[in-house]
């Protein structure tokens, strides 16, 4: 194909692949101009106060925010949309029970149909993109194609977009296509204008992914996860693909540096369900003395093993995409630091004085505020201010915890690995799993009541397998094959496997444990665990502390309170296990037998408690 490159406006050096695909989409998708996103400041600058003139964002104030902008999106368009995102690949097989599947030929028709035009009247940005510090090794490329402006400003927060990863693709590296569109055409196909909206979106929304083409194609949301491709659709579905086919792993999981008071250096991966507290641990200040912890990422680990045998892990993000409300002085006080300047706002409240505000940001609410849907707001009006999933968009390098070493393309040794959720009942604050198998076994039976983060009810328990269930783009029992096969690979130097629970609950329905910087408490068990210092007891769900070994000092909780907190009822444990065994069942032959065993041991440790 040849192509005019007045009008595809390419940069030069780019490689015809690059102009074929920009070319193919613009003649489907019609915009009216294709801009290649540099990533300079200059131009976000310019494509802020494009913004802002629009209504599309509103500048909060310069001294109390600076640099910061809020955003509104409809209430239709303010979570992931899990029961849109499909996974199309060859054989419905591959993509299992937990994803939607579609014919990757239907899909295909329906994209067509549904791209058809969907730019028209719109610029149709090019933002090349670095997920990983560039160059690096387990670093990947991509190049996200949006009509979106908005997509724009926050995927150069969240990845390094612009001139270094267009000169690698120029260069010959290789990258993933990602196209977005809002779906919302400023003209129909016979010309005929429309005005814009503020938040432009459709109703009909396809969150696509072709595993075997390594694509992504995603219509009709301008939300986060759903928007921003690089974050769960690349990061997440797409690499965890390539991560089956080349031997390494990409997860759903924080990364943290801790340091001893003798000044031992651990790192510490984590997976829990989103909105869990996640971000409140990638920035947790320990409450025991000596401690320090340092974030290398809150969201996402992609991890391979090094030259010395052991797991290493980057954050392949640049920034945080977190939930707004519940972060304050108390709860996370370094995330809020992160956020007084430089920072995207959606959906949350706006105050008189051009500030922002959310539920938990301050113990009394302004007397009045703009709530996320742009209405007046006062405090016992019945309405949230700002949208549980309100969020805010950083780079990451803003947070003052921040690890030296978070870009560093090597990445960091893995010591530890934590599997969370949110459980009122049953799974005890720390557990050790008893193997890597049995931490495999730990991980895919992960339940967790549901968050704000997707669409769904809130509360409901599901399984969260590796807090993987809607970011996994192939078979979930395949994905669990993957993991038992790594650490076959891993052996001896394959990092140890914890359960942490932070939300279990008592009778009367209060939280038993503080949580927060406390949790640094169970934390410092498993890496004194790993130190050889620690003592464990062997339980039905791990090994758990030996009494006494969990550093309480300073903590108001009872004996009564820890010993709820360590619980696991033999009787509930069996029921678990059995709906355990009709989860397992539902993958087929594909569940591997090793998981089986798991188990079979764990009725075993259940008939021996109940003795
Ligand atoms: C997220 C999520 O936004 O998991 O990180 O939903
Ligand atoms: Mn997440």
């Amino acid at each position: 194909m040849t192509h005019d490159t007045t009008t595809l406006n390419a940069p030069p050096g780019m490689p015809a692949t690059v102009l074929d695909w920009v070319a193919e989409i613009a003649a489907l998708t019609q915009p009216d101009s294709v801009y290649w996103c540099d990533g300079s400041v200059e131009e976000r600058d310019r494509l802020y106060a494009e913004m802002t003139a629009a209504g599309v964002l509103t500048k909060l104030d310069e001294k109390l925010r600076p640099g910061c902008y809020l955003a509104r999106s409809l209430p239709s368009d303010v979570a992931r949309v899990e029961a849109r995102t499909f996974i199309c690949s060859a054989r419905e097989e591959d993509a299992g029970p937990t994803n939607n599947w579609s014919d990757p030929l239907a899909m295909r028709e329906t994209l067509d149909r549904v791209f058809e035009g969907s730019m028209r009247g719109r610029t149709m940005y090019v933002i090349a993109f670095s997920m990983g510090p560039l160059g690096g090794e387990i670093s990947r490329l991509g190049i996200e194609i949006t009509d979106s402006p908005y997509v724009v400003v926050n995927m150069r927060i969240m990845t390094r977009i612009g001139q270094a990863p267009l000169a690698a693709i120029a260069a010959g590296a290789g990258w993933v296509p990602a196209v977005h569109s809002v779906g919302y055409p400023l003209a129909d196909a016979a010309g005929v204008a429309r005005p814009d909206v503020v938040w432009p979106c459709n109703d009909e929304k396809y969150i696509v992914h072709f595993p075997e083409t390594r694509e992504i194609w995603s219509y009709g949301s301008g939300y986060g996860g759903n928007a921003l491709l690089g974050k769960k659709c690349y990061a997440l579905r797409i690499a965890s693909v390539l991560a089956r086919d080349e031997g390494w792993l990409a997860e759903h999981m924080l990364v943290l540096r801790i340091t001893s008071p003798v000044g031992r250096v651990f790192h510490l991966t984590a997976a829990f369900p989103s909105a869990c507290g996640k971000t409140n641990l990638a920035m947790l200040r320990p409450t025991i003395p000596g401690w320090k912890v340092e974030t290398v990422g809150d969201d996402i680990a992609w991890m391979r093993p090094g030259p010395d045998g052991r797991l290493y892990a980057i954050n392949p993000e640049a920034g945080f995409f977190g939930v707004a409300p519940g972060t304050s002085e108390k709860t996370n006080p370094t995330c809020l630091h992160a956020l007084s300047h430089d920072t995207i706002f959606t959906n949350v409240a706006l105050t008189d004085d051009g500030d922002v505000w959310w539920e938990g940001l301050t113990d009394e609410p302004p007397a009045h505020l703009v709530d996320w849907t742009g209405q007046d707001w006062t405090p016992g009006c019945g309405r949230p201010a700002a949208h549980p999933n309100s969020r805010f968009t950083v780079p990451a390098s803003q947070a003052e915890s921040i690890c030296p070493d978070w870009e560093d393309p090597a990445g960091v040794p893995v010591d530890v690995v934590l599997f969370g959720g949110r459980r009122a009942s049953n799974v005890p604050l720390i557990s050790e799993s008893y193997s890597w198998e049995h931490g495999v076994f730990v991980g895919a039976t992960v339940s967790s009541e549901q968050t704000a983060a997707a669409e769904g009810k809130v509360g409901a328990l599901r399984r969260d397998p590796f807090a993987m269930l809607p970011f996994c783009g192939y078979n979930m029992a395949d994905y669990w094959g993957h993991w038992l096969a790594m650490g076959r690979r891993l052996g001896d130097k394959a990092p140890r496997i914890f359960q942490v629970n932070w939300f279990r609950k008592s009778q009367d329905g209060k939280f038993l444990w503080p949580g927060f910087g406390d949790n640094s408490r169970p934390i410092e068990w498993a890496l004194r665990r790993v130190a050889g210092e620690a003592e464990a007891v062997d339980g039905i769900s791990g090994r758990v502390p030996v009494p006494g070994q969990l550093n309480v000092t300073g903590l108001a909780i009872s004996d009564a309170e820890l010993a709820e907190l360590f619980s696991t009822p033999p009787e509930a444990w069996a029921e678990e296990a059995d709906l355990t065994e009709e989860y397992f069942n539902q993958f087929g032959d594909k569940t591997p037998p090793e998981l089986y065993e798991q188990l079979a041991a764990l009725r075993q440790r259940i008939a021996t408690a109940k003795g």
